[in-house]
């Protein structure tokens, strides 16, 4: 059968968009931890809607597994095949990268959804428009990823996730219709919104070929800080505090000493200010200078134990990289070490973000892993990276049976993955995960859509 189906793909894309070279597949079947792995059938690179349709059209008449894959930078394993799901074929959606006219008026833009976050800002920025959402994997990670998982970064605090900035979308169910809309009206009842259904669901529901995407002001002034504070406890405050007054504020992210020290030996850099308990990076973007209010914020602020500041770009670079960075620091112990990191992103109310750091202290420890923590503190998300971790399932346990008695969740933005599906039920009940499963198996009857991501294979 495998040959008949590569076949007909084939007649569908053309032989250079159907891969089935062991050398050719390799980079779309692990991701980018190393932690997940499997192997496709054919990795396929439909240049259109069309395509996609006539692709999916195939596979849902063959029963064959698709497992939709942008720049293959997810964590939790949902964007390439599972080790044991038997045939399934890889659809990256890179070629779909075209880039639509800049709507000035209306603040949007429709692109494909295999353009990078990197390319959909250098769009924007050359109409002095912006874009929402930014995160260290941009150069990489797709649009449609990032609707895929409700992606989130540095933003959020300003912008909201990525479910806020699809206005409009285009999507291949599993038998081939294409459905919504990218017109991008903001007022529109004219039955269910497609960008609600299909953000977040990870590849289970359909394929996201084009996205209208809202786009924000540029702004010519940035202003950036970092602050170290005694606790977790103290940030929390110092956040209360900017949110309050700094009409400017862009972002404000957290790194704990483990983080610090990581990015710093990576990088052969020493942070401006002396270590301590916890560190926050904040930035801020405004058409005026906004030096002015973030500084008389953190004069004032006796949270605030160091802090050094500037507008500079060259030196503003430089503090945002001890932030942008740590991702890749990480990647680099864990490939010295030669075990793949084990993540949780998680996030709970703010009040109880010191007491979600002790817990997953206390169970690195206990594992013998070591924990790099460092995540957005305004969404009270912290990504708890662990290096030599010997029971990551054990660890996993303690900290997401926390984090949800603290009233969190287990997945802020990396999304549910295979990763966390064991865990799904801490924070969502029986009933509402049946419910799930059946809006699923209505778009999706044969479950050719991702299956074992969000939800185990029946
Ligand atoms: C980040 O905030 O940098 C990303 O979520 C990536 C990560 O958690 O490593
Ligand atoms: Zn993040």
């Amino acid at each position: 059968m495998a040959d008949a189906v590569i076949a007909h793909l084939r007649s569908i894309l053309g032989d250079e968009h159907v891969l089935v070279d062991d050398d050719l597949r390799a980079g779309h079947e692990t991701d980018w931890t190393g932690r997940y792995s499997g192997t496709a059938l054919a990795v396929v690179r439909p240049g259109s809607t069309g395509e996609v349709a006539a692709v999916l059209r195939h596979c849902n008449g063959q029963r064959i597994a698709v497992v939709t894959q942008g720049g293959n930078t997810g964590l939790v394993g949902g964007g390439v095949p599972r080790p044991d799901g038997g045939a399934a074929l890889v659809l990256s959606t890179r070629r779909l990268d075209d880039l639509g006219p800049i709507d000035a008026a209306a603040q949007q833009v429709t692109v494909g959804a295999g353009v990078t976050l990197a390319r959909w800002r250098e769009h924007a920025r050359r109409s002095g428009l912006d874009t929402p959402i930014d995160f260290a994997a941009r150069d990489s990670a797709t649009v449609g990823g990032a609707i895929a998982t409700n992606a989130g970064g540095s933003r959020v605090v300003r912008f909201g996730t990525m479910r806020r900035q699809v206005v409009g979308v285009e999507v291949v169910l599993a038998d081939g219709a294409v459905v919504g809309s990218t017109s991008g009206l903001p007022k529109e009842t004219a039955g269910l919104h497609w960008p609600s259904v299909i953000t977040g669901s990870e590849g289970t529901m359909g394929v996201v070929t084009h996205a209208r995407l809202r786009l924000v002001p540029l702004f010519a002034a940035t202003a950036t800080a970092m602050v170290t504070t005694a606790s977790v406890d103290d940030a929390v405050s110092l956040l209360a505090r900017l949110r309050a007054e700094v009409t400017s504020l862009d972002s404000a992210e957290v790194l704990l000493p483990a983080a610090v020290d990581l990015v710093a030996d990576h990088l052969g850099a020493t942070p401006p200010v002396p270590p301590a308990a916890c560190t926050v990076l904040v930035d801020c973007a405004a058409h005026h200078d906004p030096t002015d209010e973030l500084v008389a914020v953190l004069s004032e602020a006796p949270e605030a134990v160091d802090t050094a500041v500037t507008t500079e770009s060259g030196p503003r670079t430089r503090l945002l990289q001890f932030r942008d960075r740590v991702t890749e620091a990480i990647g680099a112990a864990a490939s010295r070490l030669g075990v793949p990191v084990f993540k949780l992103d998680v996030a709970v109310p703010l009040a109880a973000l010191g007491r979600l750091l002790e817990i997953a202290e206390s169970a690195a420890a206990a594992d013998g892993a070591s924990l790099v923590p460092f995540g957005h503190l305004a969404e009270g998300n912290l990504h708890l990276n662990h290096l030599g971790a010997t029971d990551p399932t054990r660890i996993a346990d303690e900290v997401l049976t926390a984090v949800a008695d603290l009233g969190g969740t287990i997945s802020a933005e990396h999304g549910i993955g295979v990763a966390k599906v064991p865990w799904l039920g801490l924070i969502r009940s029986a009933e509402d995960l049946a419910a799930q499963r059946s809006i699923a198996r209505a778009l999706d009857p044969e479950g050719i859509l991702n299956p074992g991501v969000m939800r185990q294979v029946p």
